[in-house]
Protein backbone atom coordinates (compact mmCIF):
# COMPACT_ATOMS: atom_id res chain seq x y z
CA UNK A 1 0.00 0.00 0.00
CA UNK A 2 2.96 2.63 0.42
CA UNK A 3 3.37 2.61 -2.98
CA UNK A 4 -0.20 3.09 -4.03
CA UNK A 5 -1.69 5.96 -5.70
CA UNK A 6 -4.34 8.43 -4.86
CA UNK A 7 -6.19 11.29 -6.13
CA UNK A 8 -8.42 13.70 -4.78
CA UNK A 9 -10.35 15.63 -7.15
CA UNK A 10 -10.38 19.02 -4.48
CA UNK A 11 -9.19 20.44 -1.18
CA UNK A 12 -10.88 18.86 1.65
CA UNK A 13 -11.59 20.25 4.97
CA UNK A 14 -8.95 17.46 6.66
CA UNK A 15 -5.73 16.82 7.23
CA UNK A 16 -4.15 14.27 4.90
CA UNK A 17 -0.90 13.69 6.60
CA UNK A 18 -1.44 10.85 7.60
CA UNK A 19 -2.73 9.69 4.34
CA UNK A 20 0.94 10.70 2.65
CA UNK A 21 2.69 8.68 4.92
CA UNK A 22 1.47 5.53 2.86
CA UNK A 23 0.76 6.89 -0.16
CA UNK A 24 1.63 9.28 -2.93
CA UNK A 25 -1.39 11.71 -3.08
CA UNK A 26 -2.42 14.22 -5.79
CA UNK A 27 -5.15 16.97 -5.04
CA UNK A 28 -6.73 18.56 -7.27
CA UNK A 29 -5.76 22.37 -6.14
CA UNK A 30 -8.51 24.25 -7.91
CA UNK A 31 -11.99 25.50 -6.71
CA UNK A 32 -13.67 24.34 -9.83
CA UNK A 33 -13.69 20.65 -10.42
CA UNK A 34 -11.22 19.23 -12.81
CA UNK A 35 -12.69 18.41 -16.25
CA UNK A 36 -13.51 15.06 -17.37
CA UNK A 37 -10.53 15.06 -19.99
CA UNK A 38 -8.07 15.80 -16.72
CA UNK A 39 -9.79 13.20 -14.59
CA UNK A 40 -9.49 10.47 -17.38
CA UNK A 41 -5.54 11.51 -17.46
CA UNK A 42 -5.57 11.32 -13.78
CA UNK A 43 -6.82 8.18 -12.86
CA UNK A 44 -4.61 5.94 -15.77
CA UNK A 45 -2.39 4.84 -12.74
CA UNK A 46 -3.78 5.48 -9.73
CA UNK A 47 -5.13 2.79 -7.12
CA UNK A 48 -7.79 5.14 -5.51
CA UNK A 49 -9.75 7.83 -6.45
CA UNK A 50 -11.57 10.20 -4.11
CA UNK A 51 -14.06 12.09 -5.72
CA UNK A 52 -17.20 14.59 -5.23
CA UNK A 53 -20.57 14.72 -6.45
CA UNK A 54 -19.44 17.06 -8.78
CA UNK A 55 -17.75 14.55 -10.82
CA UNK A 56 -18.92 12.56 -13.07
CA UNK A 57 -17.17 8.63 -12.49
CA UNK A 58 -18.98 6.54 -15.32
CA UNK A 59 -18.12 3.29 -17.50
CA UNK A 60 -15.16 4.72 -19.69
CA UNK A 61 -13.45 5.95 -17.15
CA UNK A 62 -13.44 3.11 -14.86
CA UNK A 63 -12.18 1.58 -18.19
CA UNK A 64 -9.11 3.80 -18.17
CA UNK A 65 -8.64 3.37 -14.46
CA UNK A 66 -7.76 -0.07 -14.80
CA UNK A 67 -5.89 -0.14 -11.98
CA UNK A 68 -8.69 1.21 -9.55
CA UNK A 69 -8.69 -0.67 -6.51
CA UNK A 70 -11.42 1.71 -4.58
CA UNK A 71 -13.67 4.79 -5.81
CA UNK A 72 -14.52 6.67 -2.25
CA UNK A 73 -17.05 9.72 -2.64
CA UNK A 74 -17.28 12.59 -0.14
CA UNK A 75 -20.79 12.62 -0.13
CA UNK A 76 -23.95 10.17 0.58
CA UNK A 77 -25.70 10.81 -2.32
CA UNK A 78 -24.09 8.88 -5.54
CA UNK A 79 -25.46 9.39 -8.22
CA UNK A 80 -22.77 10.62 -10.34
CA UNK A 81 -21.08 7.53 -10.26
CA UNK A 82 -22.07 4.39 -12.37
CA UNK A 83 -22.51 1.98 -10.07
CA UNK A 84 -23.73 -0.81 -11.94
CA UNK A 85 -20.53 -0.56 -14.16
CA UNK A 86 -18.47 -0.33 -10.61
CA UNK A 87 -19.82 -3.26 -9.70
CA UNK A 88 -19.71 -5.49 -12.55
CA UNK A 89 -15.81 -4.45 -12.23
CA UNK A 90 -15.85 -5.83 -8.56
CA UNK A 91 -15.03 -2.11 -7.32
CA UNK A 92 -16.00 -0.98 -4.45
CA UNK A 93 -17.52 2.54 -3.89
CA UNK A 94 -17.15 4.14 -0.65
CA UNK A 95 -20.15 7.08 0.91
CA UNK A 96 -20.84 9.02 3.63
CA UNK A 97 -24.10 8.36 5.08
CA UNK A 98 -24.91 9.48 9.10
CA UNK A 99 -22.88 12.42 9.47
CA UNK A 100 -24.56 14.82 7.34
CA UNK A 101 -28.21 14.11 8.35
CA UNK A 102 -28.42 16.46 11.29
CA UNK A 103 -26.59 19.22 9.03
CA UNK A 104 -29.06 18.53 5.71
CA UNK A 105 -32.01 18.31 8.52
CA UNK A 106 -30.79 22.01 9.41
CA UNK A 107 -30.75 23.73 6.60
CA UNK A 108 -33.88 21.92 5.25
CA UNK A 109 -35.66 23.83 8.62
CA UNK A 110 -33.68 27.42 7.58
CA UNK A 111 -35.14 26.74 4.04
CA UNK A 112 -38.70 25.96 5.67
CA UNK A 113 -38.36 28.62 7.95
CA UNK A 114 -37.36 31.45 5.46
CA UNK A 115 -39.13 30.61 2.62
CA UNK A 116 -43.03 30.41 4.86
CA UNK A 117 -41.91 33.48 7.08
CA UNK A 118 -40.68 35.10 3.65
CA UNK A 119 -37.14 35.94 5.03
CA UNK A 120 -34.95 37.09 1.84
CA UNK A 121 -37.68 39.25 0.61
CA UNK A 122 -37.44 40.91 4.50
CA UNK A 123 -33.90 41.27 4.37
CA UNK A 124 -34.42 42.74 0.69
CA UNK A 125 -37.15 44.72 1.34
CA UNK A 126 -35.04 46.20 4.69
CA UNK A 127 -31.70 46.73 2.66
CA UNK A 128 -33.49 48.68 -0.51
CA UNK A 129 -34.70 51.64 1.93
CA UNK A 130 -38.34 50.17 1.84
CA UNK A 131 -38.85 49.87 5.69
CA UNK A 132 -40.45 52.99 6.60
CA UNK A 133 -43.15 52.25 9.18
CA UNK A 134 -44.44 49.24 10.61
CA UNK A 135 -47.39 47.85 8.68
CA UNK A 136 -50.34 45.27 9.49
CA UNK A 137 -50.33 43.25 6.24
CA UNK A 138 -46.33 44.00 5.35
CA UNK A 139 -44.70 40.20 4.16
CA UNK A 140 -47.42 38.07 5.65
CA UNK A 141 -46.83 34.32 5.50
CA UNK A 142 -48.49 30.90 6.77
CA UNK A 143 -47.84 29.50 10.45
CA UNK A 144 -45.43 26.88 10.28
CA UNK A 145 -46.99 25.75 13.87
CA UNK A 146 -49.17 23.07 13.42
CA UNK A 147 -49.51 22.90 9.94
CA UNK A 148 -48.92 19.64 7.97
CA UNK A 149 -45.57 18.71 6.36
CA UNK A 150 -45.03 16.32 3.33
CA UNK A 151 -42.08 14.24 3.68
CA UNK A 152 -41.55 12.73 0.26
CA UNK A 153 -38.91 10.37 0.95
CA UNK A 154 -38.24 9.16 5.40
CA UNK A 155 -35.14 7.78 5.21
CA UNK A 156 -32.36 9.19 7.89
CA UNK A 157 -32.48 13.06 6.67
CA UNK A 158 -36.44 12.70 6.03
CA UNK A 159 -36.69 11.26 9.47
CA UNK A 160 -34.70 14.39 10.78
CA UNK A 161 -36.69 16.70 9.40
CA UNK A 162 -39.57 14.88 10.88
CA UNK A 163 -37.77 15.62 14.38
CA UNK A 164 -37.54 18.96 13.85
CA UNK A 165 -41.37 19.43 12.79
CA UNK A 166 -42.74 17.93 15.78
CA UNK A 167 -41.05 20.51 17.90
CA UNK A 168 -43.40 22.73 15.63
CA UNK A 169 -46.57 20.58 16.52
CA UNK A 170 -46.44 20.38 12.56
CA UNK A 171 -49.06 16.77 11.58
CA UNK A 172 -46.06 14.58 9.72
CA UNK A 173 -47.18 12.52 6.09
CA UNK A 174 -45.02 10.58 4.32
CA UNK A 175 -44.40 8.87 0.75
CA UNK A 176 -41.84 6.57 1.05
CA UNK A 177 -41.56 3.63 -1.94
CA UNK A 178 -42.29 1.50 1.32
CA UNK A 179 -43.73 1.92 4.80
CA UNK A 180 -41.42 2.57 7.92
CA UNK A 181 -41.77 0.26 10.51
CA UNK A 182 -44.57 1.06 13.18
CA UNK A 183 -41.57 1.86 15.63
CA UNK A 184 -40.17 4.64 13.45
CA UNK A 185 -44.19 5.81 12.29
CA UNK A 186 -44.59 6.11 15.97
CA UNK A 187 -41.50 7.88 17.53
CA UNK A 188 -42.26 10.49 14.76
CA UNK A 189 -45.81 10.24 14.59
CA UNK A 190 -45.59 10.09 10.72
CA UNK A 191 -48.54 8.35 8.69
CA UNK A 192 -47.57 6.49 5.30
CA UNK A 193 -49.90 7.85 2.39
CA UNK A 194 -49.55 7.61 -1.51
CA UNK A 195 -47.70 10.43 -2.94
CA UNK A 196 -50.69 12.25 -4.61
CA UNK A 197 -52.59 12.23 -0.66
CA UNK A 198 -49.22 13.80 0.86
CA UNK A 199 -50.01 16.39 -2.45
CA UNK A 200 -52.71 17.56 -1.82
CA UNK A 201 -52.99 17.85 2.20
CA UNK A 202 -49.32 19.24 2.88
CA UNK A 203 -49.03 23.03 3.79
CA UNK A 204 -45.26 22.64 3.16
CA UNK A 205 -43.83 19.63 0.86
CA UNK A 206 -39.89 18.51 1.18
CA UNK A 207 -38.26 16.54 -0.65
CA UNK A 208 -35.44 13.73 0.69
CA UNK A 209 -35.38 11.11 -1.56
CA UNK A 210 -32.37 9.93 -4.03
CA UNK A 211 -32.38 10.34 -7.12
CA UNK A 212 -32.73 8.14 -10.00
CA UNK A 213 -34.48 7.03 -12.86
CA UNK A 214 -37.90 6.24 -10.90
CA UNK A 215 -37.67 9.95 -8.68
CA UNK A 216 -36.39 12.19 -11.90
CA UNK A 217 -38.67 15.35 -12.67
CA UNK A 218 -41.08 13.30 -9.76
CA UNK A 219 -42.54 16.77 -9.23
CA UNK A 220 -43.86 17.67 -12.80
CA UNK A 221 -46.97 20.00 -13.33
CA UNK A 222 -49.68 16.73 -12.93
CA UNK A 223 -47.73 16.94 -9.35
CA UNK A 224 -47.79 20.50 -8.92
CA UNK A 225 -51.56 20.77 -10.03
CA UNK A 226 -52.67 18.67 -7.15
CA UNK A 227 -50.27 20.54 -4.18
CA UNK A 228 -52.58 23.71 -2.50
CA UNK A 229 -51.98 27.16 -4.11
CA UNK A 230 -50.32 28.27 -0.19
CA UNK A 231 -48.07 24.91 -0.38
CA UNK A 232 -44.73 25.42 -0.42
CA UNK A 233 -42.31 23.07 -1.81
CA UNK A 234 -38.62 22.41 -0.30
CA UNK A 235 -35.75 20.46 -1.87
CA UNK A 236 -32.46 19.32 -0.36
CA UNK A 237 -32.28 16.16 -2.09
CA UNK A 238 -31.05 16.17 -5.75
CA UNK A 239 -32.42 19.11 -8.35
CA UNK A 240 -33.40 16.93 -10.90
CA UNK A 241 -36.15 15.37 -9.04
CA UNK A 242 -37.91 18.54 -9.40
CA UNK A 243 -38.35 19.54 -13.10
CA UNK A 244 -37.12 23.15 -13.38
CA UNK A 245 -39.78 24.55 -16.28
CA UNK A 246 -43.17 23.02 -14.14
CA UNK A 247 -41.46 24.90 -10.78
CA UNK A 248 -41.41 27.79 -13.00
CA UNK A 249 -44.93 28.05 -14.02
CA UNK A 250 -46.21 26.26 -10.68
CA UNK A 251 -44.77 29.52 -9.02
CA UNK A 252 -45.72 32.11 -11.75
CA UNK A 253 -49.09 30.44 -11.97
CA UNK A 254 -50.14 29.91 -8.34
CA UNK A 255 -50.18 26.18 -7.79
CA UNK A 256 -48.49 27.12 -4.73
CA UNK A 257 -46.77 29.37 -3.17
CA UNK A 258 -42.97 29.37 -2.47
CA UNK A 259 -39.90 27.08 -2.71
CA UNK A 260 -36.43 26.90 -1.37
CA UNK A 261 -34.14 25.01 -3.36
CA UNK A 262 -30.51 23.79 -2.24
CA UNK A 263 -30.05 21.99 -5.31
CA UNK A 264 -31.03 22.65 -9.00
CA UNK A 265 -31.15 21.27 -12.58
CA UNK A 266 -28.59 21.61 -13.58
CA UNK A 267 -26.34 22.89 -10.97
CA UNK A 268 -25.30 25.65 -10.43
CA UNK A 269 -28.52 27.00 -11.61
CA UNK A 270 -28.11 29.28 -14.77
CA UNK A 271 -27.52 33.01 -14.13
CA UNK A 272 -30.05 33.92 -16.99
CA UNK A 273 -32.48 30.62 -15.59
CA UNK A 274 -35.96 32.11 -15.51
CA UNK A 275 -36.17 30.85 -11.70
CA UNK A 276 -34.07 33.32 -10.67
CA UNK A 277 -36.54 36.52 -11.61
CA UNK A 278 -39.20 34.81 -8.50
CA UNK A 279 -39.34 36.66 -5.31
CA UNK A 280 -41.07 33.55 -3.87
CA UNK A 281 -38.33 31.08 -4.50
CA UNK A 282 -35.21 31.11 -2.20
CA UNK A 283 -32.10 29.18 -4.06
CA UNK A 284 -28.96 27.72 -1.95
CA UNK A 285 -26.10 26.70 -3.61
CA UNK A 286 -26.22 23.13 -2.62
CA UNK A 287 -25.29 23.63 0.82
CA UNK A 288 -27.08 21.01 2.74
CA UNK A 289 -24.52 19.01 4.96
CA UNK A 290 -21.78 22.57 4.89
CA UNK A 291 -21.48 22.84 8.34
CA UNK A 292 -17.60 22.72 9.75
CA UNK A 293 -18.40 19.74 11.60
CA UNK A 294 -20.28 17.48 8.92
CA UNK A 295 -17.85 18.51 6.18
CA UNK A 296 -14.99 17.54 8.14
CA UNK A 297 -16.52 13.91 9.14
CA UNK A 298 -17.64 13.10 5.45
CA UNK A 299 -13.81 13.62 4.44
CA UNK A 300 -12.49 11.51 7.46
CA UNK A 301 -14.88 8.91 6.30
CA UNK A 302 -14.33 9.30 2.57
CA UNK A 303 -10.69 8.66 3.93
CA UNK A 304 -11.33 5.77 6.11
CA UNK A 305 -13.08 3.84 2.93
CA UNK A 306 -10.41 4.76 0.38
CA UNK A 307 -7.95 3.51 3.25
CA UNK A 308 -9.91 0.37 3.64
CA UNK A 309 -10.44 -0.35 -0.24
CA UNK A 310 -6.64 0.33 -1.04
CA UNK A 311 -5.72 -2.52 1.66
CA UNK A 312 -8.82 -4.86 -0.13
CA UNK A 313 -10.43 -4.76 3.56
CA UNK A 314 -14.09 -4.70 3.11
CA UNK A 315 -15.22 -0.29 3.04
CA UNK A 316 -17.16 0.67 6.12
CA UNK A 317 -19.77 2.42 3.90
CA UNK A 318 -20.13 0.69 1.00
CA UNK A 319 -22.70 1.67 -1.71
CA UNK A 320 -22.35 -1.64 -3.79
CA UNK A 321 -21.82 -4.40 -0.82
CA UNK A 322 -22.47 -7.36 -3.93
CA UNK A 323 -18.88 -6.74 -5.28
CA UNK A 324 -17.91 -8.69 -1.99
CA UNK A 325 -19.52 -12.11 -2.69
C1 LIG B 1 -24.59 14.56 -0.31
O1 LIG B 1 -23.79 14.19 0.56
O2 LIG B 1 -25.08 13.79 -1.12
C2 LIG B 1 -24.96 16.02 -0.34
O3 LIG B 1 -25.71 16.37 -1.41
C3 LIG B 1 -23.73 16.89 -0.24
O4 LIG B 1 -23.26 16.81 1.02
Amino acid sequence: MSSSKIFITRNLPTNLDALRQIASVEVWPEREPPPYQVLLEKVKDIDGLLCLLTDQIDPHLMEVGANLKVISQMAVGYDNIDIPAATVRRLPVGHTPGVLTNATADLTWALLMAAARRVVEADQFTRSGQWTTWEPDLLLGPDVSGATLGIVGLGRIGQAVARRASGFDMKILYANRTPCSLEVEEALGAEFVELDDLLQKSDFVTIHTPLSEETRHLFGQAQFDQMKPTAILINTARGPIVDPEALYNALTNGQIAGAALDVTDPEPIPMDSALLSLSNLIVTPHIGSASRQARGKMADMAIANLLAGLKGDRLPHCVNPEVYQ
